[in-house]
């Protein structure tokens, strides 16, 4: 009763933002991502009749807390499906800089839920296994699948038809992300909390959801025409929209800060020397950067020469679960 799996983390150009039940973490729109080589999480589950509850090992660190508590939270839901009531001890590396700005959480989830399974006996489908991994962490759930996957909110209200879907594996075409890594303090509003007060309060929440299914018709568009400034921009100005709700809340807040913005301002200045780059910036003040490969020297030298810049990673398409 012992699995060990591997997925990857995934960067949001149409982004989820916004929860209509936040217990089966249902979320208010469609979102789409590509999936990055550079960022994982290796897990092992072992499900032992021995254990008397379940043992978390993060980095081979004993983790307790909240952390364990939402990893033993998700066992649970693996033990219902099963129909078994056995504890596992989970060992997890994390190949995700942590200090990246890129959430573990959806390489982590995607990880536990595809060995967790596995180790328990269930054997899930893809869009079985994305259903699960949103019980974790809503994003997690699209990194089920390498290159480009949807996350289809669904109409239900139990969920069963809220899951992530393929819509164009790795090899599909060469587009790469620069993780720009800012100094930065840990972060004030978690994503959890920064949604609900968005969507409570908000007044810029309606033009977001509102505005997410033009963006998805012409970002789909994009993919399927390899239109790298069609993607660029609409994953850009999709991001600002998002980013604009949280100003409208109240109390008001950002991600951003001021290194953020002038990140931001470099990517539209390597576009004013016919560079094409696109910012895209999730619940931090990191910023990503999309870019094709003949422009990667450029892209990097430029990023890395902005003030307050610590690190820039670059990334290729990644792929999905895989099962060592
Ligand atoms: O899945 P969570 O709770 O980590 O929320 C992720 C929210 C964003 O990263 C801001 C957007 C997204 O779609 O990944």
């Amino acid at each position: 009763m012992k699995a060990t799996a591997r997925a990857h983390t995934n960067i949001a150009l149409i982004k989820y933002w916004g929860k209509r039940d936040e217990e089966l973490i249902l979320p208010t729109n469609n979102s789409l991502s590509l999936t990055l080589d550079g960022f994982y999480t290796t897990t092992t589950v072992e499900f032992r009749n021995d254990l008397t509850n379940d043992i978390f090992y993060l980095d081979n660190q004993c983790i307790s807390g909240i952390p364990y508590q939402r990893v033993t939270q998700f066992l649970d839901l693996i033990r219902q499906l099963a129909g078994k009531h056995i504890f596992a001890e989970v060992r997890s590396t994390n190949h995700v800089p942590t200090a990246a700005g890129f959430a573990s959480s959806a390489s982590g989830f995607a990880a536990l839920a595809a060995a967790g399974s596995k180790a328990i006996g269930l054997s899930l489908n893809d869009k079985a296994l994305s259903r699960l991994t949103r019980r974790g962490s809503g994003s997690a759930c699209r990194s089920i699948y390498g290159g480009f996957a949807e996350w289809q909110k669904g109409e239900k209200k139990d969920g069963s038809d809220s899951f992530a879907v393929p819509i164009k594996p790795q090899d599909y075409w060469d587009i790469r992300v620069a993780a720009v890594v800012l100094h930065a303090d840990e972060k004030k509003v978690s994503s959890r909390v920064g949604m609900k007060r968005t969507v409570d309060t908000s007044p810029f929440f309606k033009g977001w959801v509102d505005s997410i299914p033009q963006d998805l018709e012409q970002i789909k568009a994009g993919i399927s025409e390899r239109d790298f400034e069609k993607v660029g921009s609409v994953a850009e100005a999709n991001c600002l929209k998002m980013h604009a709700t949280t100003l409208g809340a109240n109390p008001p807040f950002t991600y951003w800060y001021d290194t953020t913005f002038t990140v931001m301002q470099h990517v539209q200045k390597l576009r004013d020397k016919k560079i094409p780059a696109y910012f895209t910036i999730d619940a931090g003040p990191n910023v990503k950067v999309l870019y094709l490969p003949e422009n990667e020297a450029d892209i990097k030298r430029e990023l890395e020469s902005i003030p307050g810049v610590r690190d820039v990673i670059l990334s290729k398409a990644g792929q999905g679960i895989t099962y060592l």
